[in-house]
């Protein structure tokens, strides 16, 4: 049988020698637990005399406490060691936390609504998932209108409503029209509908999911001068100061007269050409400083054959998208009287002004919702 002296010098030993805490658990379990020693010499105070049980039984206890008390503190040691080990190094480096940043499409939203509002503007949200009523029925498309099928639209399954037709996914933020009409009863309106629009096409310049924002205007006297003051101002806001736009005739179901929109092109200022000269020394056409690059006067460019067409918009106009007069039978769906009211309307592309704006001459807009970092975190 070991003296409980042993027992204690060979734990101390151990002790020292236990560097980490599944050591220490090991050595706690060899020496305390139910099978350790200290309960092994506690089975053998039969073969003690029985006069000399008392004192056995309490050296026995006595070593049971210091084991304890030992190990107690050197876990306390250990512990804190550890924990500095592993968790806190105040010699290394900190760690950078990324900082996240708002999608572009977020941006854009953001500062063209603050535009508006600017003039009076209510911001809207109409439904992503929609009637045909309030898509094309209400603007003037009945259900056998060729005009319909340009919109190749995503149809949902599901129940039709009785009078609203099937349901589909927004191929155009003009259902705010009519909607923003119903809502509001009477005029004077004053709307801009920003929200998700959807048509089933996909690539390098569209995407299935896009986002527009539609202006709408009902009141009394409205007229096209109104439209165009709008949209001029909306665009030297939005592109500067130096920005003119057009209005071109086209044709929508919606508005009467109809017109598709240009802005002047931010990197000839309109010309359709640059100097030769810039294109050699200034604009890097992959970078994105072309809008903020000093401008040439164009009076300096000198002869036709030192100009070069200008690569973004070939003709001194960018696209902006449709506009027009709403048509008469559009606010009779709006429940509003045509022979008092009227009013203009406008819808173009979130993403697409976006681009324009910056100067990104993208050659697969996909990448604005592939959700690469690499290209995200640059705005
Ligand atoms: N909704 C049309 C489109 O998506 C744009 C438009 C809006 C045209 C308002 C005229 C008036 O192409």
């Amino acid at each position: 049988m070991q003296s409980t002296k042993d027992i204690l010098n060979q734990f101390t030993t151990k002790l020292h020698n236990s560097k980490t805490l599944s050591e220490l658990e090991k050595l706690r379990l060899d020496y305390l637990g139910r099978n350790g020693k200290v309960n092994t010499l506690l089975k053998d105070i039969k073969s003690i005399k029985v006069d000399d049980r008392k004192n056995f039984g309490e050296s026995i206890n006595k070593i049971k406490d210091e084991i304890e008390l030992a190990i107690g503190e050197k876990l306390v040691k250990l512990s804190s060691r550890e924990d500095r080990d592993t968790s806190f190094d105040i010699t290394r480096p900190g760690k950078e936390y990324p900082h996240g940043s708002l999608h572009l499409a977020t941006l854009a939203i953001d500062e063209i609504s603050k535009i508006f509002e600017k003039i009076g503007f209510i911001r809207m949200s109409y439904p992503e998932v929609e009637w045909e009523y309030f898509s094309f029925d209400s603007l003037n498309m009945p259900p056998d209108h060729p005009a319909r099928d340009d919109f190749e639209t995503f149809f949902i399954e599901a129940k039709p409503h009785n009078k609203y037709g099937k349901m589909v996914l927004t191929p155009h933020t003009s259902s705010g029209q009519p909607r923003e009409m119903k809502r509001l009863g009477n005029p004077p309106i004053r709307m801009i509908n920003i929200a998700k629009t959807y048509r089933p096409n996909w690539d390098a310049s569209h995407t299935p999911m896009f986002h527009q924002f539609e202006g709408l205007c009902v009141d009394k006297k409205i007229n096209i001068t109104h439209l165009k003051g709008t949209i001029s101002y909306f665009a030297k806001e939005f592109f500067g100061e130096g920005r003119e736009i057009r209005l071109r005739p086209f044709h929508f179901q919606f508005t009467e007269p109809s017109f598709e929109v240009d802005v002047t092109c931010g990197v000839c200022n309109g010309k359709g050409y640059v100097p030769k000269v810039i294109l050699a020394n200034e604009v890097r056409p992959e970078s994105r400083s072309w809008t903020s690059s000093p401008r040439l006067s164009y009076g300096e460019a000198g002869q036709d054959d030192e100009r070069i067409k200008c690569k973004l918009c070939k003709s001194g106009w960018l696209e902006l998208g449709g506009s027009g007069m709403v048509h008469p039978s559009v606010l009779k769906a709006g429940g509003i009287d045509p022979d008092e009211y009227t009013g203009w309307a406008f819808g173009f592309g979130v993403e697409r002004v976006f681009m324009m704006k910056e100067g990104l001459n993208l050659d697969d807009l996909r990448v604005v919702y592939s959700g690469d970092i690499r290209f995200l975190e640059q705005f």
